[in-house]
């Protein structure tokens, strides 16, 4: 029979000696019942509901019966006191669901969402003057993750508002694992290298979290469907368990305000043997909501180019001068570039009053209701119309974000009646640096761009843009948790160090970057990570850490629907072979499957085009040269495929021979294996087409 903390109690009164109480709290088994237990539907995994010692809540998570995720507390921080002890279970549910949806674009079409769901209410016993609180957390187990949220209906009190000061969610990873992770609160926000370290030696660190156990299994602890809400870091706490760390919001210690009823954002935890497990799950979009906006075939999945490497080269700049990167001739020529290559998309930036002088300081100045003067938006527009081309649209806040919402009803209606659908934004300054300012003669305001504040800021672009039949791809956006199933006008994010480090190059990208992002950054959703730098040089001359095959794998590995062709035309002109990849690869897929792959070394994705019945893979490496074999078995049945192949060269290497590239065309099946040889930072493209 477990010791209760009345024998306790007694036992403390009969020998009044302290020692005696600690060695029996030493030897004491967890006083914990289970409350509830719900499993997947394939029975993979399973979640057990937990009470605790003083009334006190936790769930654990196993996989096939071994402990996953040990006893982890649930609880909130809330401004009337802790919600965490004299918890009672007063009610359970459950129900199952399954259903196939359509995403209208993506990584692919058809999407099964099968689970389990507990739903599991409580009711706080009152402490004090205080009377007791009421919430509820719900629970959806699916075969490859878990997702559970808290839900607050009416209080019995009556308060209307419930204060977050944080939450008391933690996630035990049962066993010594190694964690690849990204600093939380840092200033350089999502662009910073990952780092891998035993989880023993993580400190304070972003979601998605990857996690490799010692016994091979791979886990991502992120969460789905951030609205309204704080975003949730992880902070390495007691005990080695990991907790959730809101991100604060400039509101008298509140993070998180929110009218009852009102539900948090879904904590998720997938679960997978390998790598490539976590990145073919759905968990995180399943547990979206479904699309709010209807038809949104006004967006096409597409490739674009623009005047952009050139601004990071420092070859061209964004301020008006002599060498001015968007001014009207400038732009036809990346327009007759698009037309003539089949790219849908002409990127501008620069095209707006606010970029001389200091413009990272100087947020507040940025117009973007008129173009400056060197820069014919007007006829741009028309002369883009004629050749099937769009310039898509650039909207940079320098975090003047208040600024920016004063004027986004106007700068969207200049863009749609344009032509433009698809606007890049921008959040370029120090992590909590963003500025509020909630009337116009009022104090500013410093947030943070994973705050409440800007989650409800991008949601009100997003739909704004959407009533405008205008996409958007954020860049230094809050971090990826599947709204694109709800919102499926907010396409594309940057949110991690993309290209643009290789042009600064202080340092640039190593080889395996793209290779851990694949299995980190990526399980959020869509990068607007910029590929394609065929020259493989940045500012000066210096190298880019990448083979010229590797380029043309970027474009199938990181999914986004909206990919940047993001070299200058002169220098594809220099790379005619590879550059026919890149106008051939397709932007949108009827399916994905991951290959192989292990976090920072390696990753092979294959994609069916939607439409053409094409397929195309994309296999990148890491700093070691690598020989992998694939088998063929995806592709269709009985059918021959003309393979068009781009591979490194026998002796490619990212720093000695980057341009030593092959293209070979051969005839193959889906019985067939292929061997591909990386290079070190190299990397294999190939096309398939159905014959
Ligand atoms: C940072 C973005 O990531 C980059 O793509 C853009 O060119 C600059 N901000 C300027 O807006
Ligand atoms: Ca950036």
């Amino acid at each position: 029979m477990p010791l209760h903390t009345d024998t306790l109690a007694r036992l403390r009164r009969r020998t009044g000696t302290l020692l005696l109480l600690a060695l029996a709290s030493l030897a004491l088994p967890a006083v914990a019942r289970d409350l509830a237990r719900i499993d997947s539907p394939g029975k993979v995994l399973s979640v057990v509901l937990e009470a605790r010692h003083e009334g006190r809540l936790a769930y654990r998570l196993e996989r096939n019966g071994e402990t996953v995720i040990a006893p982890s507390p649930l609880g909130m921080l809330l401004g009337d006191g802790r919600l965490e002890r004299n918890l009672e279970l007063v009610g359970q549910s459950r129900s199952s669901f399954d259903e196939t949806w359509e995403q209208p674009w993506g990584e692919r079409r058809l999407t099964r969402n099968h689970y389990n769901e507990l739903r599991a209410a409580f009711a706080e016993k009152g402490v004090g003057e205080r009377p007791g609180r009421r919430f509820e957390v719900v629970f959806r187990v699916y075969d490859d993750g878990i997702g559970f949220r808290y839900e607050f209906p009416q209080q019995p009190n009556g308060a209307s508002e419930v204060r977050i000061r944080g939450e008391l969610t933690g996630f035990a990873v049962a066993g010594t694992a190694t964690a690849w992770w990204l600093p939380a609160f840092e200033w350089n926000r999502a662009e910073y290298l990952y780092t891998h370290t035993p989880l023993s030696e993580v400190a304070t660190v972003q979601t998605p979290l990857t996690l490799r156990t010692d016994r091979g299994l791979h886990l991502s602890i992120h969460e789905a469907a951030l609205v309204d809400y704080a975003g949730m870091n992880l902070a390495r706490g007691d005990g080695g368990v990991l907790r959730a760390a809101l991100t604060p919001g400039d509101d008298h210690g509140a993070a998180v305000v929110r009218s009852v009823p009102f539900h948090t954002p879904w904590r998720t935890i997938q679960v997978g043997e390998d790598a490539g497990d976590l990145a073919e799950s759905s968990l995180i979009l399943n547990l979206n909501e479904p699309n709010r906006l209807g038809d949104v075939s006004w967006f096409k999945p597409a490739k674009y180019v623009g005047v952009w490497w050139s601004l990071h080269l420092d070859t061209e700049t964004w301020a008006t001068g002599p060498r001015h990167g968007a001014t009207t001739a400038n732009t036809k020529r990346y327009i007759d570039f698009a037309a003539a290559n089949g790219f849908r998309g002409v990127l501008v930036e620069g095209w707006n009053p606010g970029w001389d002088g200091d413009w990272f300081a100087n947020g507040w100045d940025f117009d973007f209701t008129r173009p400056v003067p060197g820069f014919d938006l007007e006829a741009l527009a028309a002369y883009a119309a004629g050749k099937g081309v769009h310039l898509v649209g650039h909207h940079e806040t320098a975090c003047a974000v208040s600024h920016y919402e004063r004027q986004l009803p106007a700068a969207l209606d200049l863009y749609a009646r344009h032509g433009v659908d698809v606007v890049k934004t921008g959040y370029v300054c120090d992590a909590g640096d963003i500025q509020r300012q909630d009337h116009e003669d009022g104090p500013v305001l410093r947030e943070w761009h994973e705050g409440q504040w800007m989650s409800r800021h991008h949601q009100r672009v997003v739909e704004e843009a959407a009533r405008r039949r205008i996409a958007v791809n954020s860049h230094e956006p809050i971090k990826d948790t599947g709204l694109r199933r709800t919102w499926p006008n907010w396409v594309s994010r940057e949110g991690a160090r993309g290209m643009e480090y290789n042009a600064w190059g202080q340092p640039p990208n190593p080889p395996g970057h793209e290779a851990t992002l694949v299995f980190t950054r990526m399980l959020g959703g869509p990068m607007d990570f910029t590929p394609g730098i065929v020259s493989l040089k940045g500012r000066g001359g210096q190298p880019i850490q990448s083979t010229l095959a590797k380029q043309l794998a970027l474009y199938v590995v990181i999914y986004s629907p909206i990919q940047m062709v993001a070299d200058l035309p002169e220098h594809y002109a220099q790379h005619p072979q590879a550059f026919q990849f890149i106008k051939d690869v397709a932007v949108d897929w009827e399916q994905s499957r991951v290959l192989n792959g292990e976090v920072g070394q390696y990753a092979t994705i294959v994609r069916q085009a939607r439409g053409s019945g094409e397929w195309f893979l994309g296999s990148v490496g890491g700093d070691q040269a690598r020989a992998l074999q694939v088998s063929l078995s995806f592709l269709d049945p009985g059918r021959d495929y003309r393979a068009e192949i781009y591979r490194d060269g026998a002796h490619a290497h990212w720093q000695s021979a980057p341009f030593e590239f092959e293209r070979q065309v051969r005839q193959v099946r889906s019985t067939d294996t292929l061997d591909l040889h990386l290079a070190a930072g190299g990397g294999q493209a190939i096309r398939f087409v159905p014959m």
